[in-house]
């Protein structure tokens, strides 16, 4: 072991990456690697890959042409620079990495993070290892936990995988072969995780999970909890003020989830929940399990449940055989619901997944204009929102300083940043602000005098 090591680990994807590279950081501590941000710096260089869009993926190889330059020049300093791909690529592609990128010594899945010191040596060795299995200890048990000061490091809100994989096949989707079948972590785990977490200052948990609504972890009863049910009990940890999850499926709204949206205080009045289309036919072909009406109710169980509620979502536009009249439908249920925000994607053929192999694959231009006229309604939709949380008071849970001398940043309890001239010293807590501006991604506000305090979160909330 040695100390001088240093590691460099960037994450592409989704949340579930940013926290097992968070894991995989924590499991090297020990082996002597200390993280840097400086890629030149580094003895170790990690790429934590995402595989969900054919441009995901291909930024992988982007990205090893510019580490392989910083590996060749270590090597003229003689210095050895190790480069392991990881993440879903590595999953979905093993041995094409290391035949595409000579500079590639290491290819690890998501299901073997634990495996990574011994991947490491034989790669020290010589080995161009790889390790794609779905291996049938529990990784999570074996991965180790992170220091407080690496908590401390990484901020006041963390997240927390309760939940990983898929079993609902969307056709479109390669997680279920990246991230395998679901599994859902047992309660004690998740909470004394968040007990640590919080014990070292964090004051934001969001769940997370690939399907996290389909949660059902052995509870210390050594029965199946709900996500409602687990919900519960993470907000009994003391420190914790603020809870969130991601990302859910609109088909396993369950009831206890829906009555933690009214019961919670602590559970933020924002969710994310993906639709992908609003089109009946669009919705079958993708093998969603859910109609637009269906999401349409469960959009107004959660409502009814946490009127200050307010949605974001996820849209594909050029599905197979999507046609106008499909989309006019994506667009009218976007009408319906008014989204706070929402992320919307071109179809993208996935290798292996069964929408690839279907006929009537939409032309690009086609997927091109109709994705700008479905960012264009989202926007208007996005901006309108914002401008509604004018002179409203919100609790901002503050994350660090902000991007002038003098101010601080942190959240709206609908994850909107928002921009303070406050002390430093409330980096940590949460304390009301009034919103005074709205730029096109940020709010700014004023500390909350006790006075002004009318409100701490939207009463309405759709569009
Ligand atoms: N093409 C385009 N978008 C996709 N997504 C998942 N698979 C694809 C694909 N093949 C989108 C979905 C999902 C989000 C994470 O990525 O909208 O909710
Ligand atoms: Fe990307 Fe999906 Fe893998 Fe996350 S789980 S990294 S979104 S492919």
């Amino acid at each position: 072991m040695s100390g001088a090591r240093k590691t460099y680990i960037k994450s592409f994807g989704c949340q579930m990456n940013v926290y097992d590279s968070h894991r995989m950081a924590d499991t090297l501590a020990p082996e002597g690697f200390a993280e840097t941000t400086t890629p030149a710096d580094a003895d170790l260089v990690i790429l934590n890959t995402c595989h969900i869009r054919e441009k995901a993926a291909e930024k992988v190889y982007s990205e090893l042409g510019r580490i392989r330059l910083i590996k060749e020049q270590a090597a003229r300093e003689g210095r050895r620079v190790m480069v392991a791909v990881a993440g879903c690529v590595a999953q979905a592609e093993g041995e094409e990495i290391i035949r595409r990128a000579p500079s590639v010594d290491l290819v690890v899945g998501p299901q073997s993070y634990h495996r990574l010191p011994d991947l490491i040596a034989r790669a020290e060795r010589g080995e161009r290892a790889i390790d794609t299995e779905f291996p049938v200890e529990d990784k999570f048990d074996a991965l180790a936990a992170p220091s407080r000061d690496a908590t401390r490091k990484r901020g006041v809100s963390a997240f927390v995988t309760v939940q990983e994989g898929c079993d609902k096949f969307c056709t479109f989707c390669v997680v279920p072969y990246t991230r395998g079948a679901e599994i859902s972590r047992p309660v004690g785990k998740i909470v004394a995780e968040a007990e640590r977490l919080a014990d070292a200052g964090v004051r934001e948990i969001t769940l997370i999970g690939q399907n996290v609504n389909a949660y059902h972890g052995e509870g210390p009863d050594s029965r199946a909890w709900t996500l409602g049910r687990l919900l519960h009990r993470i907000a009994e940890v003391p420190g914790v003020a603020r809870l969130r999850y991601t990302t859910s499926h609109p088909g396993d709204m369950e009831p206890s989830l829906i009555a933690a949206h009214r019961d919670l205080p602590a559970l933020m009045p924002y969710l994310h929940l993906p639709v992908q289309s609003g089109s009946d036919r669009i919705l079958a072909a993708m093998n969603r399990r859910h109609t637009g009406a269906d999401y349409l109710d469960a959009v107004a169980r959660v409502r009814a449940a946490q009127p200050a509620i307010a949605f974001s979502s996820d849209f594909i536009v050029g599905f197979p055989g999507e046609t106008e009249e499909d989309f006019d439908a994506t667009l009218a249920l976007v009408e319906e619901v008014g989204f706070a925000g929402a992320f919307s994607f071109k179809y993208s053929p996935r290798p292996g997944t069964p929408a690839a192999e279907m006929a009537e694959q939409v032309p690009e231009d086609v997927k091109s204009e109709r994705l700008q006229r479905l960012q264009r309604l989202i926007d208007r939709q996005q901006a309108a929102f914002n401008a509604r949380c004018v002179s409203r008071t919100f609790d901002v849970l503050f994350e660090k300083p902000g991007r002038y001398a003098g101010q601080i940043v942190g959240r709206s309890p609908y994850l909107q940043p928002v921009q303070v001239m406050a002390d430093a010293a409330l980096i940590g807590t949460i304390a009301p602000a009034t919103i005074t501006e709205v730029s096109a991604n940020s709010l700014f506000g004023t500390l909350a005098t006790p006075a002004s305090m009318h409100q701490s979160v939207l009463v309405e909330a759709g569009a």
